[in-house]
C-alpha cells in the first residue's frame, strides 16, 4: 500500500515498529483528499485561532475532514500539564507535533495554531511530521497584537503579573522559510483565511 517499511527497533527498550495494513495512503484515498498539517505560528493575539478556525470552515464546507488543534484548548486537556517556561514549551510543540502526524496518518487535514515561538522546534515538528508539513507565519506585528489585546494579557504582562509572556518579557523567533506569511492587520480573516485555502488546495488536499 505504498508505505515505505519502516524496520525500527528500539533493542534498549524491546521495541518493535509494527506495519500495519490499513496505510494512511489508503486512509487518504477513502477520504479522497491528501493529508496536511497547516502550522500557524505567531504572536498570541496575532488572529492564529481565528483563522484556523475560519480556514477550517471553509475546507469543512468543500468536504475535507479535519482536524483543528488549538493552543489554549490542548492546554485544558492533553498538555495541561505544561506551563510556559522554555522546557515546557518544548514539550507542548513535540506533542502537538506528534498528535498531528497521527492525526495525518488517519488521513486528516490537521490545522494547528501555537505560538511555536522556537524556530528549533518548528523544524523539530517539521521533522516529525514531514512533507505534509506546511508552515504559516502569521506575522502581525506585536504593535498590533498588543493594541487589540483581546485576552487582556499583554497589559498584564506589561505590568509584570504574567511570567515570560512572548513577546514582552519571552522571545519569539521568527520563521526563516515560511511556506506562507499572513499579516492580519488591516485585512479581514475571510481574505487571509482564503489565501490560505487556496496553497491548502493546490499543494495538499487534492487527491
Ligand atoms: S506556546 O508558546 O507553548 O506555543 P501556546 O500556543 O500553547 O503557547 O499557548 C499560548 C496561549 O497561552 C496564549 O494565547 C495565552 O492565552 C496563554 N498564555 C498564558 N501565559 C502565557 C505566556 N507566558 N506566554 C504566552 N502565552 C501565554
Amino acid at each position: 500500500m505504498g508505505e515505505q517499511a519502516k524496520d525500527k527497533q528500539e533493542t534498549n527498550r524491546q521495541i518493535t515498529w509494527h506495519n500495519m495494513a490499513i496505510t494512511r495512503e489508503y486512509r487518504e484515498g477513502l477520504l479522497h483528499q491528501k493529508a496536511a498539517t497547516v502550522w500557524l505560528t505567531g504572536l498570541s493575539g496575532s488572529g492564529k485561532s481565528t483563522l484556523a478556525n475560519a480556514l477550517e470552515q471553509q475546507l469543512a464546507a468543500r468536504g475535507r475532514h479535519t482536524m483543528l488543534l488549538d493552543g489554549d484548548n490542548v492546554r485544558f486537556g492533553l498538555n495541561r500539564d505544561l506551563g510556559f517556561s522554555k522546557e515546557d514549551r518544548v514539550e507542548n510543540i513535540r506533542r502537538i507535533a506528534e498528535v498531528a502526524k497521527l492525526l495525518n496518518d488517519a488521513g486528516l487535514i490537521v490545522l494547528t495554531s501555537f505560538i511555536s515561538p522556537y524556530r528549533q522546534d518548528r523544524e523539530a515538528a517539521r521533522a516529525i511530521i514531514g512533507d505534509a508539513f506546511v508552515e504559516v507565519y502569521v506575522s502581525t506585528p506585536l504593535k498590533e497584537c498588543e493594541r487589540r489585546d483581546v485576552k487582556g494579557l499583554y497589559q498584564k504582562a506589561r505590568k509584570g503579573e504574567i511570567a515570560e509572556f512572548t513577546g514582552i518579557t519571552s522571545a519569539y523567533e521568527e520563521p526563516e522559510h515560511p511556506e506562507i506569511t499572513i499579516d492580519t492587520s488591516g485585512r479581514s480573516i475571510a481574505e487571509c483565511a482564503q489565501e490560505l485555502l487556496e496553497l491548502v488546495e493546490r499543494s495538499f488536499a487534492k487527491k
